[in-house]
């Protein structure tokens, strides 16, 4: 009885596609609200040493908190993340010739996505891009923030298509040039061909110092593919919030500051803005599909054709 059991399964190692996103929140705790406004008090700043002294064990510990599958999905997303690879799959994927489909249409269809999770306990794909669209909504942001939170996860639908989990979720990084130590589990790296090839080792490796995000290759997955499916539609800022909200290494670490420019700095303050809202509003309490969905429609009907093209 040994092995097949226990085996990890290199196109789905995640159990749920939620595990990685648990990880992110152990990694990234929640910051403590009672900082807001703590201000310049001894009190704020005993309170600030507790939080950072708390926050930097969990960053010594994550390694060893991680689930085994977590690590090894980050085992084969570090390893298969190739320049290479990434040209291949936007070639596949960004001529948006798989599907036609309306926003509301591709979310029943993302919802179609069955893990190994628990339908009585844990929430539809539905109702987590509910959850999050319904905490932008109560913190009064514009209408296209809200509904970037509808829409920012959309991508997943890759995996309906067949692409393996580490090719659609985990944090991104930019290929072609030095993997940055702030990335996780960097001591995967060596393990992709890029490695190997000096010319893609440097800093700036096949970029140019400050050239701007636009110019850089991701890491592929549900990031990138979702800002090609709307980038026509949406302000620069919802752009930027759905094509860089797994590049947890920018917005969470300032790593990879040479590559930006001065456009992409001020747009992260954006992505920096969103990612509470995909990382901590993720709750129990059961969105009302219905009940919700006809401000959805005329949210998405505002900003969106009623077919794209995916
Ligand atoms: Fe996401
Ligand atoms: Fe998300």
């Amino acid at each position: 009885m040994s092995g097949a059991a226990n085996r990890i399964d290199s196109h789905k190692p995640l159990q749920d596609l939620d595990h990685w996103e648990e990880f992110l929140k152990d990694r990234y705790p929640e910051p403590e609200p009672e900082l807001v406004g703590a201000g310049g008090s001894a009190e704020g700043e005993l309170q600030k040493e507790k939080t950072w002294k708390r926050e930097t064990t969990k960053f010594r510990d994550y390694r060893a908190e991680a689930r085994p599958s977590v690590k090894e999905f980050y085992r084969l997303n570090h390893a298969n993340q190739t320049l290479d690879f990434v040209m291949s799959k936007r070639r596949e994927f960004l001529s948006l010739n798989h599907r036609r489909m309306g926003i509301w249409e591709a979310m029943e269809y993302l919802n179609t996505l069955v893990d190994d999770s628990d339908p009585d306990t844990d929430l539809s794909q539905i109702e987590h891009l509910l959850q999050t669209a319904e905490a932008i909504r109560r913190d009064g942001h514009p209408r296209w923030m809200i509904l970037t939170g509808l829409i920012h996860d959309l991508g997943k639908i890759l995996c309906l298509w067949g692409e393996p989990q580490w090719a659609v979720v985990g944090d991104t990084f930019p290929v072609g040039c030095a993997y940055s130590d702030k990335v996780v589990f960097p001591e995967f790296f060596p393990l992709n061909a890029d490695y190997q090839i000096p010319a893609y080792q440097s800093s700036t490796g096949i970029y140019e110092q400050g050239c701007g995000l636009d110019k850089v290759y991701m890491s592929w997955g549900h990031d990138e593919y979702m800002y090609n499916v709307t980038r026509d539609y949406l302000p620069t800022e919802a752009q930027y919030m759905i094509r860089y909200h797994s590049f947890y290494a920018a917005h969470k670490e300032r790593a990879y500051t040479h590559l930006m420019n001065e456009k992409d700095r001020e747009m992260f303050e954006w992505v920096r803005k969103f990612n509470p809202y995909d990382l901590y509003s993720k709750g129990e309490d059961r969105p009302s599909v219905e009940s919700l969905r006809p401000f959805y429609e005329e949210l998405i009907a505002e900003y969106f054709p009623p077919v794209l093209r995916w």
